[in-house]
Formats: structure tokens, sequence, C-alpha cells
């Protein structure tokens, strides 16, 4: 049955998107910081049982690499035609030379401090006829000193840049963030953050954070309903200066929630195939959008737009120019 799009009561509907000429998208400059990794994916098929223990033998036939995490925010904002910068921390192995590999076709200029002494994040998955055999993480904390060469780094590239997308994935890149939000403010320049974990406190001061249901849940505990939610975003709004909070939520849409009063856009998509990596969508089109000089609530509604779009693409987790506006 269908059902139509319902806006959730006390918010109004966010305007439709208006055209937004490639040029002036192509002058917006997003510096993107925080957690890097590289998505492995190694197919093969089974033929037997391994001697040695009771697990499958896979023979890999094939190897496939994708951006992840802050990388994959910044790919998304050149694939619309930003100009799209990412500052983080890789170690001196391959998986760190296949990003910054990656990186390049992705059309992103790579800032990239180097930690001899860390693993590059890699997550490798095992897959046979379709199925996820395994996965295997890699990963650690980048060093102190590498930590505050960053930092020195991001005030370095501040004045390049129009808008900032912190891209956290708790795995130590983004310690430094509560000094690069305030160093951004001051600089005049607005600061998008994708969240992770219950400490909020260290965003302090962004201009929009951009939680999903359950990164929200995680700080202000279960709302009991609309009503609710909106009273609960407000004392946080409050608490944290935030200038503004972008709920998503999944089939349910977005609300924003901001000075300019609480907007929701309804999803859009019309199939749904993959939705993961959405999230990362939403913020980087935001951060275009805002770079190019749109409002708030526009560059909601194309954010929207572009989610839509994405959760209907399998593999390539990308929207274009063209496809945005076609
Ligand atoms: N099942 C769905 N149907 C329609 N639209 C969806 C669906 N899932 C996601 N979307 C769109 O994508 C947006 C972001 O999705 P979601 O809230 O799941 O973010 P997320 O959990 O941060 O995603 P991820 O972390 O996997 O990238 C939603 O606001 C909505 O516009
Ligand atoms: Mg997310």
């Amino acid at each position: 049955m269908y059902n139509p799009p319902t806006v959730p009561e006390a918010s109004t509907p966010v305007p439709e998107p208006r055209v937004v000429p490639r040029e002036q998208i192509a002058r917006a400059r997003v510096l993107v910081v925080g957690d890097v990794m590289l998505d492995r994916y190694w197919f093969g098929d089974v033929n037997r049982i391994s001697p040695e223990a009771p697990v499958p033998v896979v023979h890999v036939q094939k190897q496939e690499d994708r951006l992840g995490g802050a990388a994959n925010v910044a790919r998304n904002a050149a694939a619309l035609g930003a100009q799209a910068g990412l500052l983080c921390v890789v170690g001196h192995d391959e998986p760190g030379e296949r990003i910054v590999q990656l990186l390049g076709d992705s059309g992103v200029t790579p800032y990239l401090e180097r930690d001899p002494a860390l693993l590059t994040t890699i997550k490798l998955r095992v897959l046979s006829r379709q199925q996820q055999l395994l996965r295997v993480d890699f990963e650690n904390t980048p060093a102190h000193e590498v930590l505050l060469s960053g930092l020195a780094r991001f005030d370095a590239l501040l004045p390049q840049h129009d808008v900032i997308l912190m891209s956290d994935y708790a795995k130590g890149g983004l310690t430094h963030v509560t000094r690069m939000i305030a160093n951004a403010r001051a600089a005049g320049r607005p600061v998008l953050v994708d969240p992770k974990g219950d400490d909020w406190e260290r965003y302090r001061g962004a201009t929009v954070i951009t939680p999903n249901r359950a990164e929200l849940r995680e700080v202000i505990g279960q709302w009991k309903s609309e009503e609710d939610l909106h009273a609960r975003v407000a004392k946080l709004r409050a608490d944290l200066e935030l200038d503004a909070l972008l709920l998503t939520r999944s089939e349910e849409g977005m609300t924003l929630f901001a000075a300019e009063g609480i907007l929701h856009a309804s999803a859009v998509a019309r199939e749904v195939y993959d939705v993961s990596g959405a999230g990362d969508t939403v913020i980087a089109t935001l951060a275009a959008m805002l770079g190019a000089g749109l409002s708030l609530v526009e560059a909601v509604s194309l954010a929207n737009r572009a989610a839509g779009i994405v959760v209907g693409k399998l593999g390539t987790a990308t929207v274009d120019y063209d496809e945005l506006f076609h």
C-alpha cells in the first residue's frame, strides 16, 4: 500500500530545491577533516574446508577498494563539483598509498599527515557468492605529535576554505576537534559535524551537527513524541551553542532544527537498494551547497534530494551534479 509522505507535527516542509548553476558550486571550497579508512573487498570461490581448522578456504580472485569514512565524504563533495580538500592521518603502508591514489582519481586534494607507527584503518571483507564470510579490521590511534601537527596544518588551511566539515569515526583523527571548531568559527567559517559517540561537548560551537536517530538517542535519550524530541533538541542546541541540528531519520527523511524554525524534508527515494553511506552524501551535499552560498534551508532540501538518489544506487555511493539537477 502507498503511504503518502507525512510531515511530523509542528514542523514545516522544506521548500522544493532550485537549480544551482554548476559554476556556483565549482567555487565552493570544502575542507573535510576526520578519520579515513579503506574499504577492501576480496571475492573468491570456496571449494573445500581447511585441513587446519573447520573453516572454508577462499581462493581469492578479485580485489576491490573503496574510500571510506572522511575520504568518502570528501569524494561526495568532489562528485557534486565542489573543490574538496581532505586533512587526515594515514600510515606509511600499502592501504595508505591506495587511499592517496583513490583520492587522486576522485579529484580530492589530499592534505595527509603521515604517522610511520600507524596502521592505516582498513576494513577487509572476504566474500564468496555474495555472502560475507569474514571482516578483518586493522586500525590504531595516531600519535600525539602527528595530531598536533595536523592542528597547525588545519589553521594554515582555514583561510583557503569556505566551509569546514568534521567527519568523526572515533579513530582519533579528531582529537583536537574542539580547538578546530573554535578556530574555524573565529575565522568566520561554518563548521558541519557528523558526530560519533556520546560526548558531544567536543563539538561545542559547531554550526550544524548531523546525527542519525541512534546517534542522537545516545545523547538526549529516547524521545516519547515529536514534541518531546523538539524540547530535547532545543535544550541540547542551547547547552552546546549549536546553530542547528539536522536529524537524519532514514525512511522518515530528515528534520532541521534551526533559528529558521523546525523544518522537515520527507524521504524522496523511489527505490532503496543500499542505504550505507547515505549520511556521508547528506553532509557532503550540505557543505558543498553552503560553500556555494545557499541558505541552510536550501542546502537541506538539496541534501535530502541527494540522499534519495544515493540510496537507489548499488556500489558507487556518490551523486554528481547532473544527477542532482538533471
Ligand atoms: N530506507 C530509506 N528510504 C528512503 N530514504 C532513506 C532511507 N534510508 C536513508 N534515506 C535517506 O538518507 C538520509 C540519511 O540516512 P540515515 O538517516 O540512515 O543516515 P546514516 O545513518 O547516517 O547513514 P550512514 O551512516 O549509513 O551513512 C535520510 O535522511 C533519507 O533522506
Ligand atoms: Mg552516519
